[in-house]
C-alpha cells in the first residue's frame, strides 16, 4: 500500500465515522462506534498497523495525515456525547416528574430576634462601664426572689410580683393542698422540707447570689427571662425580660447611679434625650426612683403615648437597701451601693415602635421579618 491509497482509506474512514457518530441515536450507540474506531481493535489502528511495510520517510507522512483524522472523530464524538447525555437527562427528569423551569426556591434569610438584640445593646453600653453578666436560674427559690430582698412573706409588693409557683422534683400530688396553703400564708418550705421554689418574678435574686458569691467592687448585669401571673394586655407579659444592674462599692452615690443611667439613655434613646429622676419605692432600695426619659415619640409635648406627660419611664432604680446588702453578705456600714432593673422588651419597644409587646413571642415572621 501507498501513501495514495491510505489517504484515500483514512477520508474514507473519517465520513463513514462521522455519519455513524451523527446518526447514532443513544450514548450504548456512540460507545459501539468509538470502541470500533478507536478502540485497541478499532478500525484506525488497523489501518494505521499497515503503516510498517512503508519506507522509512512514507510513515510520518501517513501519521500526519491520520492525526486530524482521529481529532475530527475524537471532537464529533465529544460532540455528539454531550448531546446525548443532555436529552437523556432531560427525559430523565420528565419521566420524574420534575419541572426543571421552576425558579429555585430562595434561601430565608435569618436575622437576630428583637429582644436579645436590645438586650445586646444594653450589655454592650453598661459594659463600657465596666459591667459584666451573670446569669442565674428561672426557678428560683422564694428566699432569693422576695425574702433576701426586703420582701417578707406578708409583704404587701407580693401582690405586684405574685408568680407561678413550682412544685419540687419527687414532691407528689398529695402536697397540692400543701402549697396551696403555704403560697397563701408561709413561705418558707414545701411539702418536704425543701425550700419553696418558684417561676423568678425580676432578675434581682442574680443579685444576692453575686453578692454572696463574690466581694465588692461588684458591677454587675443579670439579665433574662422572668415570669408574673399577670393579666395578659399590649403592655404586659406574662413572660418577659428583664436587664437588671447592681454596682457595690465604698462611697456610690445617688449622683453615680444618676450619671451613668443619663449615659445609658443617651447612648440608646439619643444624646439629646432629656432624663429625670421620680421618687419611686421598692423595697429592696432606700431611696427608690422612677428613671424617664422624654417621649420618644412626641420628644416631649405630649401625646397618648406618654400620656401627656412627655415623659416615658423605662427604668427602676435606687440605692441598694442595707438589709438586702446584709442578706447578701456585705457591710452595709462599709459600703453602699445602687441597683436598677429595666424590662428589656419595654426598651425594645421603645427602640422599634412596637406598640403591643405579645407581638415578641407570637413567632408571627411577618412582624420579625420587618425589623
Ligand atoms: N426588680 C425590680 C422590678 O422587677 C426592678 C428594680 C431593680 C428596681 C433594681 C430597683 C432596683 O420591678
Amino acid at each position: 500500500m501507498d501513501v495514495a491509497s491510505f489517504e484515500t482509506r483514512l477520508h474514507e474512514l473519517r465520513k463513514r465515522t462521522l455519519a455513524a457518530v451523527a446518526a447514532a441515536a443513544s450514548l450504548e450507540e456512540l460507545d459501539a462506534v468509538d470502541s470500533g474506531v478507536l478502540g485497541r481493535k478499532g478500525e484506525l489502528r488497523d489501518l494505521l498497523g499497515g503503516i510498517g511495510a512503508l519506507s522509512a520517510e512514507d510513515r510520518p507522512r501517513v501519521g500526519a495525515l491520520a492525526n486530524p483524522v482521529r481529532e475530527a472523530i475524537e471532537a464529533a464524538l465529544a460532540e455528539r456525547r454531550t448531546i446525548l447525555e443532555g436529552e437523556a437527562l432531560e427525559a430523565r427528569l420528565l419521566a420524574e416528574g420534575e419541572d426543571v423551569t421552576l425558579p429555585g426556591r430562595p434561601l430565608w434569610r435569618g436575622s437576630r430576634h428583637p429582644l436579645p438584640e436590645t438586650e445586646r445593646e444594653i450589655v454592650r453600653i453598661f459594659g463600657q462601664f465596666g459591667f459584666v453578666v451573670v446569669e442565674s436560674p428561672e426557678v428560683e427559690s422564694d428566699e432569693l426572689n422576695f425574702q433576701a430582698l426586703n420582701i417578707p412573706a406578708d409583704h404587701p409588693a407580693r401582690d405586684l410580683w405574685d408568680t407561678i409557683y413550682v412544685r419540687p422534683p419527687g414532691d407528689g400530688m398529695a402536697s397540692a393542698a400543701h402549697d396551696e396553703e403555704a403560697a397563701a400564708h408561709d413561705v418558707g418550705s414545701a411539702a418536704d422540707g425543701g425550700p419553696r421554689l418558684l417561676l423568678r418574678t425580676h432578675t434581682s435574686p442574680g443579685q444576692i447570689r453575686a453578692m454572696r458569691d463574690s466581694q465588692p467592687p461588684i458591677r454587675i448585669l443579670t439579665p433574662g427571662r422572668c415570669y408574673r401571673y399577670e393579666a395578659v394586655d399590649a403592655s404586659h407579659g406574662f413572660e418577659f425580660f428583664q436587664v437588671e444592674g447592681l454596682m457595690v462599692d465604698e462611697g456610690t452615690s445617688m449622683a453615680d447611679l444618676r450619671g451613668l443611667l443619663d449615659a445609658f439613655a443617651h447612648a440608646m434613646f439619643g444624646a439629646a434625650r432629656r432624663t429625670r429622676f421620680r421618687p419611686g419605692y421598692y423595697p429592696f432600695t432606700e431611696p427608690s426612683v422612677a428613671f424617664d426619659i422624654g417621649c420618644v415619640v412626641c420628644e416631649g409635648s405630649g401625646c397618648p403615648a406618654c400620656k401627656r406627660t412627655g415623659w416615658m419611664t423605662i427604668l427602676g432604680a435606687g440605692m441598694v437597701h442595707p438589709i438586702v446588702l446584709r442578706n447578701g453578705g456585705i457591710d452595709p456600714e462599709r459600703y453602699q451601693g445602687f441597683a436598677f432593673g429595666m424590662g428589656t422588651d419595654r426598651i425594645a419597644m421603645l427602640r422599634y415602635a412596637i406598640t403591643d409587646i405579645r407581638a415578641f413571642l407570637a413567632n408571627d415572621m411577618r412582624f420579625l421579618e420587618r425589623l
